[in-house]
């Protein structure tokens, strides 16, 4: 058996793990929202309609901040349709995913039930088919106490205090030919400027995020970023970026997703920095933080080459289900890693949202007549974003490489590690050898590991092969504990082949 050494030393620290680093997003698209989070017919439907067996998965995933209402969805979006009376908000066509948007499910509807699941709100505007005038608009009628139009019209739609919403997406995706409003990087930056300082203007409160590129394989990349910045300059507090991966018949090049996504945030981090010393004072003393705000597998070509066209062409209808990625074990290990990417990168990172919560390339799955359950993706979403708060450390694990097309030879040990204020150490790992198991010893650097708590590991179960999935009738897929050795102050488990851990450990004095 191959041996992979990690070293924790609690003082080589990468910065601070924010909270905001587990974040959802939730679009109006396919069964999301109608059908997923809403859905009044069922039996654990609240008076507002939304499903009590969700709500609680949700609560249970332990996100923080979810990105609302898209997404694609938001470039064509009229907010005052999805405000005041439900039985008087019009229907209307949604170009984006072409479908029927009720809007019985908007604002105050959502503000709500996000309340409810301890999520703070990230509201998107669109720079899509609008403009700065009406995002400013939206601001007020969410943030502004009272006593104009717009926030007395909030208050009569029985919201009598503002919503205080911090943090603001400056459109989506706009370098993406597919989007509603699809525009250069001259024209998006300028607009987001424009808009950005009528948002700040009304509420000088708010967090700005600017759009950045929809993924690192655009041909804009780089450009992109270095415009929007330039033209944003001391307006905007984060930049986006989004990061889809998925399995085409390259295992191992899957399974290092997380190089991808490291590489992909060192680049844009490189890029904030040299336009933010270009800059100078223009900057405001801003430095940029970096807003993974879509993230997740997502099997995007199948859905390109096969349902995409059938989709956009076909009849149109309300809630249809669009992408409902079911989630195999190397989909939850490479998510695994892709949560280690983000804590790695802790100190530039300031937010990321798992793209999307419910139904949609999600971790949640609904069906009108059955309970909602987990994707195996759920797992190390939910135990990564519980366990991994305070300091993240800088880490590595020795041992043995893997050989893959995509990025060269890579750790076949991927891992992250935090520390928080009681001692307490958490270390995630993934072994991302698919045929052979790995012994890991943790050790720490001038210490002794005193103590291990709560080690799990979510790997292929008895009986099964690597695509087993969780489905409405049966899921398997779910973390078991890990057996963890002291030896020698050391802590030494073996991974199983494709496999996602996660240890807890004391660390304590070495005796002479
Ligand atoms: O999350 C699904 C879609 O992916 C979003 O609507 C869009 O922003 C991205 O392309």
């Amino acid at each position: 058996m191959t041996h992979a050494r990690i070293e924790i030393d609690p003082s080589d620290t990468v910065g601070e793990v924010s909270p905001r680093l587990f974040g959802t997003f939730v679009e109006h698209m396919g069964r999301c929202v109608y059908g997923g989070i809403h859905d009044p017919e069922h039996p654990s439907a609240d008076a507002d309609g939304f499903r009590g067996d969700v709500l609680e998965l949700v609560r249970e995933l332990g996100a923080t901040v979810v990105r609302y209402p898209g997404g694609n969805f938001v470039s064509g979006f009229l907010w005052e349709d999805s405000v005041g009376p439900r039985d008087q908000r019009p229907v209307r066509l949604d170009a984006a995913w072409h479908s029927i948007e009720s809007n019985q499910v908007g604002l105050h509807e959502f503000a709500g039930w996000a309340e409810q699941a301890g999520l703070e709100l990230m509201m998107a505007v669109n720079l899509g088919t609008r403009g700065a005038q009406d995002a400013a608009r939206l601001l007020e009628y969410c943030n502004f106490p009272s006593g104009t139009a717009l926030s007395d019209e909030r208050r009569a739609n029985g919201a009598e205090d503002p919503f205080g919403i911090r943090l603001w997406c400056l459109g989506n995706e706009m370098d993406g030919d597919w989007q509603i409003g699809h525009k250069t990087s001259y024209e998006y930056g300028r607009l987001a400027a424009e808009t950005a300082r009528l948002m700040r203007f009304v509420d000088p409160g708010i967090e700005l995020v600017a759009a950045g590129s929809s993924s690192a394989a655009q041909p804009t990349f780089g450009e992109w970023e270095r415009e929007v910045v330039r033209l944003t300059a001391g307006l905007v507090d984060h930049v986006s970026l989004h990061a889809y991966y998925e399995e085409l018949d390259d295992l191992p090049s899957f399974l290092a997703s997380g190089v991808g996504l490291d590489r992909y945030i060192e680049t844009v981090a490189a890029i904030l920095d040299e336009e933010e010393a270009a800059l100078g004072e223009r900057m405001q003393g801003r430095r940029l933080g970096i807003s993974v705000d879509e993230w997740n597998v997502w099997y995007n070509t199948r859905f390109n080459e096969q349902d995409k066209e059938p989709l956009l062409t076909g009849a149109w209808h309300h809630a249809p289900p669009i992408i409902e990625d079911e989630y195999a074990v190397a989909d939850a290990v490479v998510v695994g890693s892709l949560l280690n990417s983000l804590v790695r990168h802790a100190d530039r990172v300031t937010m990321a949202n798992q793209a999307q919560l419910v139904n949609v390339i999600a971790p949640i799955r609904t069906e009108p007549d059955a309970a909602a359950w987990r994707q195996t993706i759920f797992w190390p979403f939910a135990i990564t974003a519980s366990r991994a708060r305070g300091t993240a450390l800088r880490v590595a694990a020795d041992g043995p490489t893997i050989a893959t097309a995509a990025y060269g030879d890579v750790p076949a040990v991927d891992v992250a590690a935090t520390t928080a204020a009681d001692g307490r150490v958490e270390v995630f790992c993934v072994n991302r050898d698919a045929e052979h198991p790995v012994e890991v010893s943790l050790a720490g650097a001038g210490s002794v590991v005193a103590g291990v708590r709560d080690a799990v590991v979510l790997t292929v179960p008895d009986g099964h092969d690597r695509f087993v999935a969780n489905t409405r009738d049966d899921q398997p897929v779910r973390p078991e504990p890990l057996d963890v050795r002291v030896v020698d102050g050391e802590a030494r488990a073996t991974l199983p082949p494709l496999s996602w851990a996660a240890v807890g450990v004391d660390l304590g004095t070495r005796t002479a």
